[in-house]
């Protein structure tokens, strides 16, 4: 890390012009534009002779400031569609178009480049590289943007307070809590200020406060920076505080009141 390469400095992209208009996702009821549109997911697991049918014609609609839970059963495909809403993975048909552009069409760099510009990623698991420190692990995506290293350094400690970490950044994650590795996460997944923040059972592995705090997290991100939050979560009560909930079941999304 300490000797990544140079790189030539990048102009800020003038990606996601998200209306900063929102608190908790209280924008659903305006007439907020459309950021993210799926139609007609389908996605195909085959396993051993087996095939799973996991999304069968899932279809959604996310405007700009919303914070949306997605829920369902275990096995129900809460992760497969996250991870093809953020084209981690590509559904067998449907479309899915984001600030006007389809997706499921861009070439593989198309989509890393999508990936990196607009979206912020937190898993289960943190998925923190082991041997870099927090600060190096939150500068890898402004890295890989090819922004120089001061600005990556100064986003990254900007991003790292903004969790309440500052006093951490040296740390590498196994000298980590739990619930500050997934602060380290949270702050690696925004310090590009993206538009859209997917997350996907951020708490499973954390006791009840802790991932209390991390929920409180993302909502203040909501009102403070309009970011666009889909949380999937198994987690009802925190299901129950955002201003959508939407339900995967039997490959469907169905909005629930
Ligand atoms: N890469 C894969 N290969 C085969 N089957 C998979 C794969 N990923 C997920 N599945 C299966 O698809 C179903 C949905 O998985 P997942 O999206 O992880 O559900 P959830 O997140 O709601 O628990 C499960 O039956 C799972 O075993
Ligand atoms: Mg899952």
């Amino acid at each position: 890390m300490t000797d990544s390469p140079l790189v030539p400095p990048l102009a800020r992209p003038t990606s996601g012009e998200a209306t900063h208009d929102s608190s908790h996702g209280a924008s659903a009821t305006s007439a907020a534009s459309v950021l993210l549109e799926a139609r007609s997911l389908n996605k195909r697991y085959r396993k051993g002779g087996a095939v799973i049918d996991v999304l069968r014609g899932a279809s959604l609609v996310i405007k700009k400031g919303e914070v949306v839970s997605i829920i369902g059963a275990s096995g129900a495909g809460k992760s497969t569609l996250l991870h093809t809403l953020g084209t981690l993975d590509l559904p067998d048909s449907g479309t899915i178009h984001y600030g006007g552009r389809e997706l499921t069409s861009l070439s593989p760099s198309e989509l890393a480049d999508f990936r990196n510009r607009e979206l912020g990623f937190v898993f289960q698991f943190h998925h923190l590289l082991p041997e870099f420190s927090a600060l190096e692990n939150v500068m890898m995506p402004a890295l890989i943007r090819r922004l120089p290293r001061q600005d990556a350094h100064d986003r990254a400690t900007r991003a790292l307070n903004d969790v309440g970490l500052s006093h951490r950044i040296e740390h590498r994650p196994g000298e980590l809590s739990g619930g500050e590795q997934q602060r380290v996460a949270l702050a690696r997944a925004l310090v590009l200020d993206p538009p859209l923040l997917l997350a996907d059972e951020v708490t499973g592995n954390l006791d009840e406060r802790t991932g209390e705090e991390i929920h409180e997290l993302l909502f203040r991100l909501n009102s403070t920076r309009g970011i666009t939050l889909i949380v999937v979560t198994h987690n009802r009560s925190l299901a129950d505080r955002m201003s959508r909930r939407l339900v995967l079941h039997n490959g469907l999304i169905e909005e629930r009141a």
